[in-house]
């Protein structure tokens, strides 16, 4: 069955950022200057879904307003014949249909992902968590709707991680050493010890609605949170669950260090702000 639909959670409060994410969204915190759900939204649009749901709370209002036109600075900038903006800011209006569902309870990703099965219905359908964003030009959803279409049943996305930080992501055991491999459990948060790999789930997904089944079962896990990773644990044993192991560039906004290291890296990749970026920190760092 063909996929169509992307559900990207986006409900949660965003503490580590405070007090920036007071008022405003953390999806909206600017990578250099663009907001991070417009990557995650422009990456589900090219991988060819342009039905996205996302699944929002309080005070994200900001984030409809995004992907909305505004009439009175388009008129303006039109007015001024400032093509150049009048394109930035219709950019995110042109993406794909977005819809947006309320999560209520914060009651964790599997039950984030929950919400939106009236809307998904029964297609397999992908998830992309908004702190990893993915370098365009190593095109990894695009392998794994291939890899669903092909295989069926549902795939995720792995990337191998230094060892003492596999604690902050699931993990999972697999079969295989290609690209693409078949999974035989997964675990969220394991302490290092007691990880089964170095393979890191990272936030994409490509699900099988059998997930919604699974998740109205699937109890409270790690940190009294409805798990993902809990519910496609239980998916193994009912239907096949592959890997894509990712090798590309995927730049981490999650906390704060990653995201100004992602900021910066991404700059000194842009024409217009690269060279007297670069210039400047090489001035720069040697008189730290
Ligand atoms: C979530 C998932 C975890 C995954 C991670 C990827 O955790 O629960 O399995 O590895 O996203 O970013 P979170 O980072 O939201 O705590």
């Amino acid at each position: 069955m063909v996929i169509r639909k992307a559900v990207i959670p986006a409900a949660g409060l965003g503490t580590r950022f405070l007090p920036a994410t007071k008022a405003v969204p953390k999806e909206m915190l600017p990578v250099v200057d663009t907001p991070a759900i417009q990557f995650v939204v422009e990456e589900a649009v090219a991988a060819g879904l342009t039905d996205v749901l996302m699944v929002t709370g309080r005070s994200k209002r900001a984030l409809e307003d995004h992907f909305d036109r505004v009439w009175e600075l388009e008129a303006t900038l039109e007015a001024k014949g400032d093509t150049d903006k009048l394109r930035k800011v219709q950019e995110s209006t042109h993406l794909g249909d977005v819809h947006y569902v309320r999560q209520g309870d914060p009651k964790g990703l599997g039950h984030a992902v929950l919400v939106a099965a009236e809307h998904v219905g029964n297609e397999p359908f992908a998830v992309l968590l908004g702190d990893d964003l993915i370098d365009p030009r190593d095109p990894l959803l695009r392998q794994m709707v291939e890899v669903q279409q092909r295989e069926g049943g549902s795939v995720v996305a792995l990337m191998e991680v230094p060892h003492d930080q596999i604690s902050l992501y699931g993990c999972a055991a697999v079969t295989g050493d290609g690209d693409v491999v078949k999974i035989n459990a997964l675990v969220e948060k394991p302490p290092a010890d007691e990880a089964p790999s170095d393979l890191a789930i990272i936030g994409r997904y490509v699900l099988s609605p059998t997930v919604f089944s699974v998740l109205r079962e699937t109890p409270p896990g790690r940190g009294g949170e409805i798990q993902l990773t809990d519910a496609l644990q239980t998916l193994i044993a009912m239907e096949p669950v592959h890997g894509v192991v990712f090798r590309g560039r995927r730049y981490d906004t999650g906390d704060r260090l990653d995201y100004l290291k992602t900021v910066v890296r991404l700059a000194s990749e842009r024409e217009d702000l690269g060279p007297p970026l670069l210039a400047w920190l090489r001035e720069w760092l040697p008189q730290q």
